[in-house]
């Protein structure tokens, strides 16, 4: 498993992989480009020295540079928050999902995401936040959540967050540097904030080819009986390897049993 606890839960998260996808990773590498950043496990795997992490998704951008520049002042506004919920109840996570949905508040998304059900990050077509409050629990508490958050600040001091678009966030990459490339699956459009068209990705690989920059890619996989492996054209990689994930992250949403999944990882070294 894991070994690591996230600071930010995120639907798709590569957590239960991140370690196994890190040992994939070349020994040696300047920049390291993260443009689906996410939840950012992988990162934290690898460690990067310096590099340039990207996502598509303003407040989840907002939160990265909060978490990496104020620790503190993350802390204190998830303590505010949470404090708040012991003491007034639900009704204050309704609120605050309000107040997410009308300010992008990343401080917001730090709350709702420990409090809503099964912590799933969940937006509607408008980018609203749309998933409710998970009554059994009360969300991690404060003491606990500061050392998880100071961890993280310190891990990612030597990146930079941006929200752009992936291409955007990857233009400034020259041979030497290394990406790790995490796109929404092509399968479930809206599950994800955003989407992307699988062609234009494809020209994308190919550009990277070009330039002699090396890529990490997780791409789809089989999850128990249903396949969902993206025909990826053969020329635009040199390895295919299937990293095993234990459990579906969909399974407490789909209410289904355990399923064994494998997610595709292609390597262009
Ligand atoms: C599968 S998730 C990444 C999960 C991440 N690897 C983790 O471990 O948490 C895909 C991410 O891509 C972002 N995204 C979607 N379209 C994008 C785009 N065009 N450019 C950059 N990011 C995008 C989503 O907001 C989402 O955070």
């Amino acid at each position: 498993m894991s070994g690591f606890a996230p600071v930010i839960k995120w639907s798709g998260s590569k957590r239960s992989q991140a370690n196994q996808i890190v040992s994939f990773a070349p020994n040696k590498f300047n920049c390291y480009y993260e443009p689906f950043v996410g939840g950012g496990s992988v990162l934290y795997a690898l460690n990067p020295r310096k590099g340039i992490c990207g996502d598509i998704c303003e407040p989840l951008v907002g939160l990265w540079n909060q978490i990496k520049d104020s620790p503190e002042k993350t802390v204190i506004a998830y303590e505010l928050r949470w404090t708040r919920l012991q003491e007034e109840g639900y009704q204050v996570f309704n609120e605050i999902r309000d107040n997410f949905n009308l300010t992008h508040d990343p401080a917001d998304l730090l709350f709702l995401s420990r409090t809503c059900v099964n912590g799933l990050i969940r937006f509607n077509s408008k980018g609203e936040f749309n998933n409710t409050f998970h009554h059994t629990r009360p969300g991690i508490h404060p003491e606990r959540f500061k050392k998880i958050i100071f961890d993280w600040s310190h891990k990612v001091q030597g990146l930079s967050f941006v929200c752009k678009d992936y291409r955007e966030t990857t233009g400034t990459a020259r041979k030497g540097d290394l990406i790790y490339l995490d796109p929404p699956y092509f399968h479930t459009k809206g599950r994800y904030y955003g989407k992307i068209d699988y062609d234009e990705f494809v020209n994308f690989l190919e550009e990277l080819n070009k330039k002699g920059i090396k890529f990490m890619l997780s791409l789809d996989g089989v999850r128990g009986d249903d396949d969902f492996t993206m025909p990826l054209p053969k020329e635009l990689y040199k390895r295919h390897v299937f990293i095993s994930s234990g459990n579906s992250s969909f399974k407490k949403v789909m209410n289904k049993e355990s399923l064994v999944v494998n997610e595709s990882l292609y390597l262009n070294y």
